[in-house]
């Protein structure tokens, strides 16, 4: 049986399932949620290869009609231009409004597929599969949905909450290591600044992490999504503390651009950075040292990279200006007093600043 978390916003309060084989559940699950028994599911060629077919098996035997749109696959198709294709082919195939949505991949599907729910007929229905780590744990929970403009990430958009999200564990045995550590990085943040059992047990259970242990996986996930349930619960648009989501990204997002998209994975990069901001806390006599190294070597130990890439401080601090997160010209930064509590601030002097961006 899937354990289930539950996101609460009143009307549009849903729920996530998580375990092994939850994809054969997804009719059954998905039947009495559905205004009509009718969905399409957007996915792209290679996740549509592993794991279209029990999906649409599981559908088709609850009654529930399916049809499929495949989207080209990588962060550049997250685009206008893509999101209009897909407009397209969702008027040719006359959905209507009762018509749900299915977004079976990694992050870029599904917050490309929910901004067409968003505004397709000026909103349908939409759920959320997602097949990445990174997905599981972070973009198919809390109504972000979006695409990328040529100016800046993630810039337009909607919340738009889906009916339910399905989270089958099963669906990491394809992912590849690398994608894999890069979504572990998120859920090394979110235990960071939130809960300190969930990081002892994230330092314990590393080796069964990265050795896909089924138990282990199933953990992680729901962990993870039960701490970012309750932080979208009290805070859906963003504005107070689900900016501590944000750990670690206002340095990532820099070291994203700077190296130039596509060579660190996101989640990469946010690994590097959640180091530089608790280095930074510890520059400014909040977080004790020995934290700082914790968070080091649980990073490390997952493979992923803890040292920043050396850019140049004059070069971080313009890259930094960009950041969606800035505002009324300062740079808020989210900073950890001990593992498991952070805070947002603006009030960083730029001197300790410089000294970590140096490192
Ligand atoms: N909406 C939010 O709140 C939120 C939060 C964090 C990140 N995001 C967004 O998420 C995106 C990144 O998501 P991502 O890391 O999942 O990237 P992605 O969707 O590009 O997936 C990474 C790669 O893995 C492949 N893949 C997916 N599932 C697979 C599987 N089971 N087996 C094998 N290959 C598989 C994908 O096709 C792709 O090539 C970014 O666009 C980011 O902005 C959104
Ligand atoms: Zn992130």
């Amino acid at each position: 049986m899937p354990t289930t978390q539950h996101v609460a916003l009143g009307e549009r309060s849903y729920a996530i399932h998580v375990g092994g084989g939850v994809l054969r559940d997804a009719g059954a699950l998905l039947a009495p949620l559905l205004p009509r028994p009718r969905a399409v599911v957007v996915s792209n060629p290679l996740v549509a290869a592993h794991w279209l077919a029990p999906l649409r098996a599981s559908l088709s035997a609850a009654g529930i009609a399916c049809e499929t749109i495949l989207v080209p696959d990588g962060e550049t198709h997250k685009s206008w231009s893509t999101l209009h294709d897909l407009l397209t082919r969702l008027l040719e195939l006359r959905a209507e409004r009762s018509t749900t949505l299915v977004a079976l991949g990694g992050g870029v599907v599904g917050d490309l597929t929910g901004f067409a729910a968003a505004v397709y007929q000026r909103g349908m229905p939409f759920v959320q599969v997602p097949t990445t780590l990174l997905a599981q744990v972070d973009s198919s929970v809390g109504g972000k949905t979006g695409v990328n403009h040529p100016l800046g990430k993630n810039m337009i958009g909607a919340f738009h909450q889906p009916l339910a999200v399905l989270i089958d564990t099963d669906c990491l045995s394809t992912l590849p290591d690398r994608e894999l550590a890069a979504g572990f990085a998120e859920v090394v943040k979110t235990a960071a600044i939130r809960d300190v059992p969930f990081f002892e047990w994230l330092e314990t259970h590393v080796p069964r992490i990265k050795a896909r242990d089924a138990d282990a996986l199933v953990h992680a996930v729901a962990e993870s999504c039960r701490i970012k349930a309750e932080i979208v619960a009290a805070d859906e648009r963003e504005a107070g503390e689900r900016a501590l989501l944000n750990f670690g990204h206002t340095f990532g997002h820099a070291i994203e651009t700077g190296v130039g998209y596509g060579e660190w994975l996101h989640g990469e990069a946010v690994a590097a950075g959640m180091v530089m901001a608790a280095k930074l806390s510890q520059r400014l006599g909040l977080l004790a040292g020995a934290d700082v190294e914790r968070l080091r070597m649980l990073l490390q130990r997952a493979g992923l990279p803890v040292d920043a890439p050396r850019l140049g401080a004059e070069r971080y601090l313009a890259l930094m200006g960009r950041d969606k997160k800035v505002v009324a010209g300062s740079i808020r930064f989210i900073l950890l007093r001990a593992i498991g509590d952070a805070f947002v601030t603006a009030d960083v002097p730029e001197s300790a600043l410089r000294v970590i961006l140096e490192l």
